[in-house]
């Protein structure tokens, strides 16, 4: 018997980390957010003096990534990268590294090997369409782009940030084109996916919804 998956995949800052996240612990299930693989494999590629578009090496990097995961921390050769790989340079930079189809193949076992017992809450862009196909729970988890920017906006506010909607906005329009439009992996809703608009709802709402389909394992 396969060790269930629940796919979570949906645009930039539609708040599937933190929805995917609480659904996982809820469960006590394994929680992958393959985000995090891409944005450490532009930080190691950034630190090694690669240009963003060299291919080869970044794959090589991605295989053979040193990092690890522990308590909602993550770690890069011995260094604490947790706030550092949601830098706007991490961002931007993950996502060139991310239309890179080596890159991305060098990353296909690794997000599998989070796969087990008793079971994966996975969130991403494809977890649903490449990585875990055969995932019985598929979530396409969404929310306008003003929805989001204005969340972003908020969480900025909070952290004694500065932020501008407008920039929030275009800059979030634009990377949900590119994220779309790349040729390996694009982000799209798939036919056998459930959506979750989250425009109108809250965590705890989003957080029932996906808890309420979660497959059981068995
Ligand atoms: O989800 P997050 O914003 O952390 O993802 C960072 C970048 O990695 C995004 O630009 C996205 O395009 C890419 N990504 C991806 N496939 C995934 C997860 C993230 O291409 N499964």
């Amino acid at each position: 018997e396969a060790v269930p998956v629940l796919a979570i995949d949906g645009p930039s800052a539609s708040g599937k980390g933190t929805v995917a996240a609480r659904v996982a612990r809820a469960l006590g299930w394994h929680y992958l957010d393959s985000g995090s693989l891409y944005r450490l494999t532009a930080l190691a590629g950034l630190r090694a003096g690669l240009a963003l578009d060299d291919e080869p090496a970044l794959a090589a990097i991605a295989a053979a990534l040193p990092a690890s995961f522990e308590d909602g921390r993550v770690w890069l050769d011995g260094t604490d990268v947790t706030d550092e790989i949601r830098s706007e340079a991490c961002s931007a930079g993950a996502s060139r590294v991310a239309a890179l189809p080596a890159v991305r193949a060098a990353l296909l076992d690794r997000q599998r090997d989070y796969r087990a017992a008793p079971g994966l809450v996975a969130e991403g862009r494809d977890m649903g369409s490449v990585v875990f196909p055969d995932a019985p729970l598929k979530v396409f988890l969404t929310a306008t782009a003003e929805a989001r920017a204005s969340r972003r906006h908020k969480q900025l506010m909070e952290k004694g940030m500065a932020a501008n909607m407008e920039s929030l906005l275009d800059d979030l329009r634009e990377r949900d084109a590119r994220d779309a439009a790349r040729s390996v992996a694009p982000l799209r809703r798939l036919p056998d996916a459930v959506l979750l608009d989250t425009t109108d709802m809250d965590v705890e709402q989003a957080v029932s919804f996906v808890l309420e389909r979660a497959p059981v394992a068995s």
